[in-house]
């Protein structure tokens, strides 16, 4: 079961949207997947209700964490998605805590590398796996952005892992959330919807990679 939780200390970098399009990226290709709202603003719970499926397992709320992820295990989960507050309190950090891997979005913007930070060191605290994700982007005109460029060159700098793709600014991410859908069922073949793909084969192969890392590891007798 691979538990990938959305944080970032920044409000508004995307942590919702990706949690959701992933979700339907995962619901379409009939992946089980459990969404577990863990933001009292309860963006992702409002997108399932309004979606009004089934293909989704969702879990509000931020108690009984460890119980709700083993119930899931044993239900047979392969996905779980954890959305959580724009904040560095502890129950972000609790998730994080049960995180496989963190994903980290972020717009490319001065504020919003600064702001970043705060999330990226309580990562680092916990020795969880993460990547930052550039989200909300300019579109790219053969090579990346400047506005990306630089944000990447940033990250770099402080040798923090991120994801090759982004993430353009599409009204189409925010349109199809309206409907209850993903970008993947609401405009499938889009570049948008090419996008999300793509950060899902990025994420299996993160898995995949940080799977047979820990496989490796010795074990302690
Ligand atoms: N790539 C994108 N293209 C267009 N709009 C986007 C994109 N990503 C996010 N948005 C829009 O930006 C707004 C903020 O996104 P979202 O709610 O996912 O951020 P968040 O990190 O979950 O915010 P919060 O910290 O408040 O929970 C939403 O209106 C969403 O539709
Ligand atoms: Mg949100």
């Amino acid at each position: 079961m691979n538990v990938v939780v959305f944080a970032s200390r920044k409000g508004g970098s995307g942590k919702s949207t990706l949690a959701a399009h992933l979700g339907s990226y995962m619901a379409e290709n009939a992946r089980p997947t459990l969404l577990i709202d863990a933001d009292p603003q309860g963006s992702l719970t409002l997108w399932h209700r309004v979606r009004g499926l089934r293909d989704l397992g969702l879990h509000v709320g931020t108690k009984h964490l460890a119980a709700t992820l083993a119930k899931a295990r044993r239900a047979g989960a392969e996905w779980v998605l954890i959305d959580t507050p724009p904040n560095a309190e502890a129950p972000v950090a609790e998730a994080i805590w049960h995180a496989d891997l963190v994903v980290i979005p972020m717009r490319p913007g001065l504020f919003d590398v600064d702001a970043v930070q705060a999330t990226i060191q309580m990562c680092r605290d916990l020795k969880k796996p993460y990547a930052v994700v550039i989200n909300a982007a300019p579109a790219k005109n053969g090579s990346d952005d400047l506005m990306v460029r630089d944000a990447r060159g940033a990250m770099q700098a402080l040798d923090v892992p991120t994801w090759s793709g982004q993430i353009t600014h599409s009204p189409k991410l925010s349109l199809s959330l309206a409907h209850g859908a993903g970008v993947n069922e609401f405009s499938s073949g889009s570049p948008a919807s090419e996008e999300i793909g793509s950060l899902w084969r990025a994420l299996t192969r993160s898995f995949e990679a940080i799977k047979a890392m820990t496989s490796n590891e010795p074990q302690s007798a």
